[in-house]
């Protein structure tokens, strides 16, 4: 290993292997590179895991301002404008960037691009790789890339614990893998770690995804943005597996509907119905849910025999549970699914910390505000990698800085932190549960046992909330059921949200807070 590590000290270090590290890694080509991946190459990545596509304002009659005017009303006034409309003028060129990788999107017979429509798009924008099985189709394709690329190191298996700073500025990353732990020196790290969704019990997400990103770049200092905002997708398949299966909208799209244990359609008198914004969805299932009710799609009239052709993957994650959803109803309810905050950055991926990237989920750009538009995701996740490579290509390689000395850090659990998260950080929040969730993370958070890592992310979460006394977008209080006029984004360090939360934690303190 120490031979290893010789050769691969003061490589740009890119941490995670879903679609923005994969595409970071391959657009710094032929600079020398080390891809840190815990789960290995095509490994479970929420990209992998993407039942929709990405967003592309590429057909005639389309445009990016009418993309950016789309992405901007699901964000609810708290997108950045200028940050949303860079990423998204960037989509031509995303997309030919995958195709120079690998990537082959779904075409119509004259060879022109398939684009489909999705709830609060007002365009046929999304473009496929494989129909439903797109995320697949992208990670394997970037995946035989990254093998092929000579430039790239992979090392499997290995989880990145700590950033390492000296001066203020990225100096290593103490990793462990199976060998153990080890310092990697390097002065140019990019975190491409993916989302948070693991600190629930009902998620989407890889279980093991519990926010390292935003995680480690706090701890080493660095400004986070909009945590409160996490994305709950409504229509999760509803059984015992964990993750949960999704199933994608572009079902209701197809014209299922959502009906309750009484067959009743209950969404029939809201705008919008099925296909209204997907937090007002989310609400609507929780609510039956939590009246003891139960939650069914129901695609037999409007997909019927056809539904195993139109959504091959969705077909065999409800056959593997037992269920023909040509005939059958499908149990569903919310489950945790995409983070709109997270890890400060600007528009070429950098962080607030000398020598730290942070693209794709972990990055909170501006781009998706208090709600992500679907399929912005993984548009997000290609065009912040193509910046991040090419603002990283044209710096000067800094000299390696001498890392301070490694200690090892306990191995993440996240029990106790999932059930704190579920019951009190979710669809439906108030203040109450956020005290409550506080006062449990905060002991752990402080500690270094091993629940310390995902409780400083849940925290965070649970402090922006409790300071957030509106519902905007993803974030839904009971207690302050309204919006404010005045749409304010918050940014804290690790510093500032440990204060606030002992401040929150203070029940005299915490009365006029
Ligand atoms: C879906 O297919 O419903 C999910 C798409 C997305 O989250 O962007």
């Amino acid at each position: 290993m120490t031979a290893l590590l010789d050769r691969l000290a003061g490589r740009v270090a890119v941490v995670g292997s879903g679609i923005a590290g994969l595409v970071t890694a391959l657009s710094l080509a032929p600079q020398p590179v080390v891809l840190l991946t815990r789960a290995g190459l095509g490994g479970e990545s929420s990209s992998g895991w993407a039942q929709g596509g990405i967003a592309a304002a590429l057909a005639a009659g389309d445009s990016t301002d009418l993309h950016l005017a789309d992405t901007l009303a699901a964000g609810d006034r708290l997108c950045d404008e200028a940050a949303a409309r860079a990423i998204l003028s960037d989509t031509a060129s995303a997309i030919d960037a995958l195709e120079r990788f690998g990537v082959r999107f779904d075409r119509l017979a004259d060879g022109a691009l398939q684009f489909g429509l999705e709830a609060a798009h007002s365009r046929h924008r999304i473009i496929h790789a494989n129909g439903d099985g797109t995320g697949a189709a992208i990670i394997r394709a970037l995946s035989t890339a990254v093998r092929a690329c000579p430039s790239i190191t992979v090392l499997a298996g290995i989880e990145v614990r700590r950033l390492l700073t000296t001066e203020g500025a990225i100096s290593g990353l103490i990793c462990a893998g199976p060998n153990g732990t080890f310092v990697l020196p390097t002065t140019r790290a990019v975190l491409a770690t993916g989302g948070l969704g693991g600190l629930y019990d009902a998620s989407t997400n890889p279980a093991g995804n519990f926010g390292q990103g935003v995680m480690l770049a706090a701890r080493a200092g660095a400004e986070l943005r909009d945590m409160e905002f996490v994305q709950f997708h409504p229509t999760a398949l509803a059984t015992d597996r964990r993750p949960l299966a999704l199933v994608s909208e572009a079902v209701r799209g197809e014209g299922a509907i959502l009906l309750n244990e009484r067959g009743e359609r209950f969404l029939a008198g809201t705008p919008g119905a099925e296909l209204a914004p997907r937090d007002v969805v989310a609400r609507a299932i929780g609510r039956e849910i939590a009246r003891g009710g139960k939650v069914y799609l129901d695609a037999r009239q409007a997909l019927g025999a056809r539904f195993a052709e139109r959504f091959p993957l969705i077909h065999q994650l409800c056959a593997e549970a037992g269920i023909d959803p040509a005939r059958e109803l499908i149990p569903v309810r919310p489950a945790a699914h995409y983070h709109m905050g997270g890890v400060v950055t600007d528009i070429a991926g950098r962080s607030t910390i000398e020598g730290l990237w942070v693209v794709g989920e972990a990055a909170c750009t501006g781009l998706h505000g208090a709600n992500r538009l679907a399929s912005n995701s993984l548009l997000e996740g290609t065009v912040m990698g193509l910046r991040a490579a090419q603002d990283i290509a044209g710096r000067p390689e800094p000299a390696v800085r001498t890392a301070p000395d490694v200690k090892s850090v306990a191995s993440p659990d996240l029990r106790q932190v999932r059930s704190i998260a579920s019951r009190d950080l979710s669809v439906v929040r108030d203040r109450t549960g956020l005290d409550r969730a506080i006062a449990g993370l905060l002991p752990m958070a402080a500690s270094a046992g091993p629940s310390s890592d995902p409780a400083l992310v849940a925290l965070s979460i649970a402090v922006f909330a409790r300071l957030r006394d509106e519902s905007r977008g993803a974030h839904a209080r009971s207690d302050f059921p309204e919006t404010h006029a005045k749409a304010e984004r918050r940014t804290m360090t690790l510093a500032a949200i440990m204060d606030a939360a002992h401040r929150l934690n203070t029940p005299m303190l915490a009365q006029s807070a």
